[in-house]
This record gives C-alpha cells, sequence and structure tokens, in this order.
C-alpha cells in the first residue's frame, strides 16, 4: 500500500467543474438590495472582472483553467493524497482515512486555488490594484502572493483578533509586497463608524469585507476579492476534488463519507462537488460539512436572503446565516468566523445532500494535536474541525472499515500561539450565543 498517492505535473486537471448546473432544484440568484430584483453583471462589474463574474453566472459544467492559471498552480500543486495510516492505529478502528493536502501550497492553504485564477482575470482586464479581507490570513496571503505573481497592488483588511493573534501573517503579506491594516481601520468610512462605536471590537469577516468592497468602489484602478462564499471561488477550488477522484482511483478506494471544515464554504465544497455527480447517479457518499459551535450558520442559522458584509453593500445572497451584523466570539479559527455561508453549500444542505455537524474549539484542538503527533503535520486551527469530524466519523464503530476523505485545508505553522494558548489552558468552548444570533436574524432583510 502507498501512503501517499502524487500525480505527475501533466495529470493535474486543466477544466474546472461547475456543480451549479447538477444542484437538485438549483440555485437562487443574488439580488440587488434596492429593487430586489435579480441582479445582473453589469451592477457588480464595478468590483468585480467580467471574467470571473461570467464564471459567477455560468451553467457550463466544465470550464477551462487558462495555461497562465495552470504554470502558477504547478508549483504545488498536484497536491498529495495521503492514507493517514498513523492516525488509524492511534484511533483504533477499521477505518480508512484519507487526506487531500492543501497545506502544500506556498501560502499553507487552499486559498492561493482561487488567488491565482483571480489575480490572472484581474490582470487580463487591466486592473492594477486588489482589495480584500482575510480572517485567518491565509486567504490574504495567498491574494498577497498572487498578485505578486502578476504585477498588481494589494492591500488586505485584515480581521483584528487574527491581526493581533497572528504577526507573522502580516510578514508573509509584506513579503509579497501587500499593504496590511487591522479591521475595522481608520482608513475607511465604515471602519471609523464601526471604530467609534465599538471600540474594543475583534472585528469580523463581515466588517472587513465591508471595507475591502469601499475601498475597491471608491477607486477607479481597483477591484474586490473574496477568498470564499461565490460560486466562482467553489469553481476554482474544485480541482481539489477532481484531483482527488483521480488519486482515490490510484489508491484503488472509494469514499464513504467526505468532510470538510466550513467557513465560507470553499475548501469543502472544493473537495465534494467532483462527487456530486456520482452521488447522484446512485453512489452512497455521506458529506459532512463541520462547523464551529460558537458560528453555527447551517445548524443553527436560517436560509434566507441576507448581506455578505456587515455594512450591506453586498448583493444579497441567498444562504444559512446568522445575520449579517452578527459578531462572532473572537475563536482561534479565523477563517471559520463568517455569519454566512457559501450558497452552493447552503443549498446542498437545503437538498439534504451535505449534512452538517458542529463541534467546540477545544476538541478541534484535541484532534489537531493527535494529528500532529500521528501523521507529523500541524494542522490550522479550522482545519482541526475537519479532522475532529474524521474522527468522530472513524470512532462511531470502530470496526466499522468505512473509507473517510478529508480535505486537510491547510498547515497551522503560523498558528502557533493559538495552540500555546490551548496548552496554557486559556482557550475556553463557547456556546451558540443564542441573544446575539436572535439580534441579529431580527435584522435579515425583509424579502
Ligand atoms: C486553513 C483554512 N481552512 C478553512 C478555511 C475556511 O474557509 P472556507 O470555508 O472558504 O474554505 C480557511 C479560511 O480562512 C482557512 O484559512
Amino acid at each position: 500500500m502507498n501512503k501517499k498517492i502524487i500525480l505527475r505535473d501533466d495529470e493535474m486537471p486543466k477544466q474546472w467543474y461547475n456543480v451549479t448546473p447538477d444542484i437538485p432544484n438549483g440555485l437562487l440568484p443574488p439580488l440587488d438590495p434596492e429593487t430586489k430584483q435579480p441582479m445582473g453583471p453589469e451592477k457588480l462589474g464595478a468590483v468585480f472582472p467580467m471574467g470571473l463574474l461570467e464564471q459567477e453566472m455560468s451553467s457550463e459544467r466544465f470550464i477551462d483553467i487558462p495555461e497562465e492559471v495552470q504554470e502558477i498552480l504547478k508549483i504545488w500543486r498536484p497536491s498529495p493524497l495521503v492514507r493517514a495510516t498513523n492516525l488509524e492505529k492511534a484511533l483504533g478502528t477499521k477505518a480508512k482515512i484519507f487526506f487531500k493536502n492543501e497545506g502544500v501550497s506556498p501560502v499553507g492553504s487552499h486559498k492561493a486555488n482561487s488567488a491565482v485564477a483571480q489575480a490572472y482575470y484581474n490582470k487580463r482586464e487591466g486592473v492594477k490594484r486588489l482589495t480584500t479581507e482575510t480572517g485567518a490570513g491565509q486567504w490574504g496571503s495567498a491574494l498577497s502572493f498572487a498578485t505578486s505573481k502578476f504585477g498588481i497592488e494589494c492591500k488586505v483588511y485584515m480581521v483584528r483578533v487574527s491581526f493581533d493573534q497572528k504577526p507573522y501573517r502580516k510578514s508573509m503579506m509584506n513579503t509579497y509586497g501587500a499593504e496590511i491594516v487591522a479591521s475595522p481601520s481608520p482608513d475607511t468610512n465604515t471602519g471609523r463608524r464601526i471604530l467609534a462605536q465599538y471600540p474594543d471590537t475583534p472585528g469580523s469577516l463581515g466588517i472587513a469585507i465591508s471595507e475591502a468592497l469601499e475601498d475597491a468602489a471608491t477607486r477607479d484602478d481597483t477591484k474586490y476579492a473574496l477568498g470564499s462564499v461565490l460560486n466562482h471561488v467553489v469553481l476554482h477550488q474544485s480541482i481539489i476534488g477532481l484531483e482527488s477522484k483521480k488519486q482515490m482511483e490510484i489508491a484503488g478506494a472509494y469514499p464513504d463519507v467526505i468532510i470538510g471544515c466550513c467557513g465560507g464554504g470553499s475548501n469543502f465544497a472544493g473537495m465534494a462537488c467532483p462527487w456530486i455527480p456520482d452521488y447522484l447517479e446512485g453512489k452512497k457518499i455521506k458529506f459532512v460539512g463541520v462547523e464551529p459551535a460558537s458560528c453555527p450558520s447551517l445548524t443553527m442559522g436560517k436560509l434566507a436572503y441576507d448581506f455578505g458584509d456587515v455594512a450591506q453593500t453586498t448583493p444579497l445572497l441567498y444562504m444559512y446565516t446568522l445575520g449579517h451584523d452578527f459578531i462572532p466570539p473572537g475563536i482561534h479559527a479565523g477563517g471559520l468566523r463568517y455569519h454566512g455561508m457559501s450558497p452552493i453549500v447552503s443549498a446542498m444542505v437545503r437538498e439534504n445532500i451535505i449534512e452538517p455537524i458542529k463541534v467546540h474549539q477545544l476538541e478541534c484542538f484535541e484532534a489537531g494535536v493527535l494529528f500532529a503527533k500521528t501523521e507529523g503535520i500541524i494542522p490550522a486551527p479550522e482545519t482541526c474541525h475537519a479532522i475532529r469530524g474524521a474522527i468522530i466519523e472513524a470512532t462511531k464503530d470502530l470496526n466499522d472499515p468505512k473509507t473517510i476523505l478529508f480535505n486537510f485545508s491547510g498547515h497551522g505553522l503560523i498558528d502557533m500561539a493559538s495552540y500555546d494558548k490551548f496548552y496554557a489552558g486559556e482557550l475556553h468552548n463557547y456556546d451558540y450565543p443564542e441573544e446575539e444570533i436572535a439580534k441579529s436574524m431580527a435584522n435579515l432583510p425583509k424579502i
């Protein structure tokens, strides 16, 4: 048995897979918040390049990956598929556990898959500068790396709590030549308004998105890039699942369960979507999306039209949401602190294809430490949620020889301060903050 399955460069997929035409009962379109009518590409063109908007609305199942994008992805792709034999042994399970290691990208996570594609389409349309938000710092690093490859300037609004927790993410982004500020920042109207009202706020992805959008909307040379949630991001991440299908075949295995952590939904959807056609043809696959109990949009949120950001500047997306002004507790998986969820993942939860579960921060760090001690790689706190999900599945019945495939979305080498806090007993579980969520749910737009 091979411990890991490595594909050759020329076996890397040359097309992305778009799941949207295959989702039973389809997706509802984004709405213009003013007219409440479906929003066309004209208005969105102010902040996104047409190449990405075409992908956002596309009903083509397969879309070519431009050669320039393929060349950059080949710096680290195809990524390895690894059988977690040591973890299996430690758990005493008969289950086979496979993971797709997206931590091998230059910045340490899957986020680079979409960043390279987004930088490419912006460059193609003459964009000089990009703005973005970052939660864990992974997306900001990824876009900083990708813009440096295409000679585009980049400004990153980094959620305050992560900005303070992860100084080396800033150093990484600086290395690639990007500018970084803590969000909320004094650089935008939204930032100044929130700072005046809540000077000690930990920030949130919803706030950082508002700031990055405001910046892009007020400058002619600038567009905005989003690291998750939207259909085109999920499309770019499909390369994970497409590679994993080839690799599982080489391993002579087929997944009974596919697992990923869910922030905005892009890494999980990227792994899961390419397996959906098999599922629709009758293959029995269980898809499990793992989210934090402190920000449980899929398990405790509502499927509704809502804004993607706090300042209510985005189109209305039909998604599971906790309310756009919900500010989640400052847990150490910053990339999972988002009030909403990708419309694609939301639709598949609605159709009972994906089963969401919520887990607590401490059990996730425990899972991450066990993974580090057995498989050697220290996972990002977000990824620890997927590992926890895999352990739950593998230990339900230790004698069940099921095959589990999970997405290892990123390594945690720049998250060691969080691990130190965990060892020092300074991390706590946050339960579903019912009152806060009820308050923000009351502010959902009325459609
Ligand atoms: C390592 C890692 N995994 C997962 C996520 C969650 O994002 P998504 O759900 O879009 O994959 C993030 C987001 O920052 C991340 O950095």
